[in-house]
């Protein structure tokens, strides 16, 4: 983040906390609204990037828990806990361990990248590998919360989707209007929800003069909204939207069919590809999951379905760093190099 107050004082007025409660912020929001030149080019628009990789924990999962950990504090729970494909979990012990409060979180075994799992028990979190899916785990964590006292802080709980409505404010702040298309990668459904009725909200009070088409992007393998069914065992190299019953089904169809927007799917090559692009060509290191908004715009653009000359905002929702691993996938061994600059010039094609 920028430095900034944090999501909840930034937008008061737009974010209620209960009366007297303590404000629980680790400086979440304010992350760039970046041009991409090499991407405007590629698609004839004019297209940003909506870096939430900036965020404290290096998702845009922050700007949703700084308001459900400050509401569990203000109810006077100890404990929280959380279903995740690895960002929910950073985000979640991060901000519980700023508020004195104990974390579980839940996460499929083998199937969160490592840079996940590395903050979770940095932060201090109960760390509970469940033999399941992110699914399985959503359904445990609600029946957990249900019946003992520790609150849930996945975006079923309404109070995280008010935080993430901070993001499609952010941008028409910035933008002084509101893009005339924006793509989002799609899992659980949450975001692309709030980012709709954050729109929503601007367009109502007058803020805006018209709202954006919403574009929803999942990973082939795991495309439930698609193809209008549940998947049972959703795959995909982008691990963080491996979901195949997405909790805000509603939301996102709403977000779609009120913005006339669209959901499309795309293999893990196309992912891969646009995730290799973006760090390569525009400098932005996001995970996979995140690259699906930006392989989503160069499908339909390369279709026909993008309108030439329009804004476009991709949101890319997580950090590079988040998932090592893929980032060195089919790095072959390089051979040591003595100090010597000559050497040096050699491995470098220089001479
Ligand atoms: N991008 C990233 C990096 C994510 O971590 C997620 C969701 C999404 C996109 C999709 O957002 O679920 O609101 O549609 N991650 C959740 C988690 C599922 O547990 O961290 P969504």
């Amino acid at each position: 983040s920028a430095g900034g107050p944090g999501i909840i004082a930034a937008y008061r007025d737009r974010v209620p906390v209960p009366e007297g409660a303590e404000v629980i912020t680790l400086g979440e929001g304010g992350t760039p609204l970046l041009p991409a030149p090499h991407l405007s080019d590629r698609v004839g628009a004019e297209v940003f990037l909506k870096v939430e990789g900036s965020n404290p924990t290096g998702s845009f999962k922050d700007r949703g828990m700084t308001v459900a950990i400050t509401h569990a504090k203000a109810a006077g729970m100890a404990a929280v806990i959380c279903a995740s494909t690895g960002n929910t979990s950073a985000s979640a012990s991060a901000y519980a361990a700023r508020a004195g409060m104990t974390s579980a979180v839940l996460i499929p075994r083998g199937k969160i990248a490592q840079g996940k799992l590395a903050q979770a028990v940095a932060y201090g979190a109960k760390v509970l590998q469940i033999e399941g899916n992110f699914d399985d785990c959503l359904e445990l964590a609600q029946k957990t919360a249900a019946e003992y006292p520790i609150g849930l802080v996945n975006s079923v709980n309404p109070v995280r989707l008010i935080g993430q409505k901070t993001a499609a404010w952010e941008i028409c702040d910035a933008l002084g209007r509101a893009p005339d298309v924006h793509c989002l990668p799609v899992g659980n459904a949450g975001n692309i929800t709030a980012y709709w009725r954050g729109y929503s909200e601007y367009l109502h009070d007058g803020l805006v003069a018209a709202a954006p088409r919403m574009f929803g992007f999942q990973a082939a393998g795991a495309a439930p909204l698609v193809l209008g069914a549940p998947v049972a065992n959703p795959e995909t190299v982008a691990t963080a939207i491996r979901v195949g019953s997405p909790a805000s089904w509603k939301g996102a169809v709403t977000a779609r069919d009120e913005s006339g927007g669209l959901f499309d799917k795309l293999t893990d090559e196309e992912i891969l590809s646009a995730y290799r692009l973006l760090s390569s060509r525009e400098g932005v290191f996001v995970e996979p999951s995140s690259a699906t908004s930006v392989a989503g715009l160069l499908k339909v653009a390369g279709d026909g379905r993008l309108p030439a000359g329009s804004t476009v905002v991709c949101t890319v929702t997580g950090h590079g760093l988040k998932d090592p691993d893929t980032a060195l996938l089919g790095l072959a061994e390089v051979e040591p190099v003595p100090v010597d600059a000559s050497a040096v010039a050699a491995a470098l094609e220089l001479a």
